[in-house]
């Protein structure tokens, strides 16, 4: 059995790799970009032990079919991640994450034996604001305006001004992302769609919901808020949290994540089908504060700025029983338990330069995607 991970010397990638069962020859593709690869230019050692590892741009993917032939399973995990980010660097975020895939399919398209499955890392950016209900019916809101969020009302509302209550996201709900990272996600699993069914390959899509955990590069501003946070609070440096606070994030641990990955490579089953994998649990931001301060035995100190970042959705968690009913019992670890693990992990990592932060947040403030709301 031979597998092919494309961006696997990723966060995810690290984790997963050492859970591949053994009797996977396993093939490691990645560019090794120094946004997310701040430290070091070469492969983790736990990759280097256990793959062959090719250091190349998913755009010349074309170069090693010899090598990638008699592939059975494709996990594609190449992707650009910041949401933030994604509404400047336009053109990245389409070339990386879209065209990225696109030479994967052909490349696949050359290959003399075409691999049986492939498993996509997609995202539940893909759903953008998701579902809501009035109490009534289920309803698809355009999501939150421009000039709302100028004027701090946060939450998803009515066209009559009501505000609506959010739903757990469900794989049958329609997608309508608000950022580009989020339509690039989309692409991916619509290019994967088409290409996969015309060659029967059994396709697996699993949109991940906020992925954390020990290995999550500390260096890069652009991966995500635990990093951040803990960063701040430990070295009591500024912490900001945009809107009011209570954003909810759905925050699922890394290994299970790749236990999640594992599942859908080794099946027998013919899945063809999308997953969730989230906690299952809705996190606000001043939660998430909290908790790592009272771990960390510090004590929360945060601003909530009325800033707000263009594309961001308010409210996100997973509804997990299709997972049950394709892959089996899930079990997430709690918020608690995986952050213990992320900050005996953390404490012996150099931190992100607050710094660097504040460069990125200056960046969008510049081109109009970080806002303030206006005073009442
Ligand atoms: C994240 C991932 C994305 C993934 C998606 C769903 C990152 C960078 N993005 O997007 O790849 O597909 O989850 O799994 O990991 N915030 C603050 N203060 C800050 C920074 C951010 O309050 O200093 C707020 C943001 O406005 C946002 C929330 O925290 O409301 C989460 O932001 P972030 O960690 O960047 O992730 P997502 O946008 O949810």
């Amino acid at each position: 059995m031979k597998i092919l991970i494309t961006g696997g010397a990723g966060f995810i990638g690290k984790w997963l790799i050492e859970k591949i069962p053994p009797e996977f020859e396993v093939i490691v593709l990645d560019s090794l970009d120094p946004q997310v690869h701040t430290k070091s230019q070469d492969f983790a050692p736990e990759i280097k032990a256990r793959a062959q590892c090719i250091k190349a741009d998913i755009q010349d993917i074309a170069n090693y079919k010899e090598i990638i032939e008699g592939t059975d399973v494709v996990v594609h995990l190449v992707a650009q991640t910041g949401t933030g980010q994604s509404m400047y660097e336009i053109s990245r975020y389409v070339q990386d994450n879209a065209n990225g895939t696109a030479k994967l399919l052909e490349l696949i398209s050359s290959l003399n034996h075409k691999p049986r499955r492939v498993v996509l890392s997609s995202s539940r950016a893909v759903y953008g604001d998701g579902a809501y209900t009035d109490g009534k019916s289920v309803l698809y809101p355009k999501g939150r305006f421009l000039e709302n969020l100028q004027r701090g009302i946060w939450e998803v509302c009515s066209p009559e001004g009501e505000i609506l209550q959010p739903l757990p996201m469900r794989e049958t709900y329609l997608t309508k992302p608000t950022s580009v990272y989020g339509l690039t996600k989309l692409w991916q699993e619509q290019l994967l769609e088409i290409y996969c069914e015309s060659q029967a390959i059994d396709l697996v899509t699993l949109r991940f919901q906020n992925v954390y955990g020990p290995k999550q590069e500390l260096g890069n501003p652009y991966t995500g808020i635990i990093g951040i946070f803990t960063n701040a609070i430990s070295q009591g440096s500024p912490l900001e949290l945009f809107e009011d606070g209570l954003v909810t994030r759905d925050f699922v641990f890394v290994g299970d994540i790749a236990d999640a990955v594992v599942k859908s490579i080794i099946t027998e089953k013919t899945l063809n089908t999308t997953i969730n994998v989230g906690s299952g649990k809705a996190v606000t931001l001043i939660d998430v504060v909290e908790t790592i301060a009272q771990l960390l035995n510090k004590k929360a100190e945060y601003k909530i700025s009325g800033r707000f970042r263009v594309g961001d959705i308010r409210h996100a968690v997973a509804d997990m029983s299709h997972y049950e009913t394709q892959l089996g019992e899930w079990q997430p670890t709690s918020l608690k338990d995986g952050l213990s693990q992320y900050l005996d992990w953390y404490l012996h990592q150099e931190p992100l330069n607050p710094e660097v932060l504040q460069a990125s947040l200056k960046e969008m403030e510049r081109k109009g995607l970080l806002q303030t709301k206006k005073p009442s």
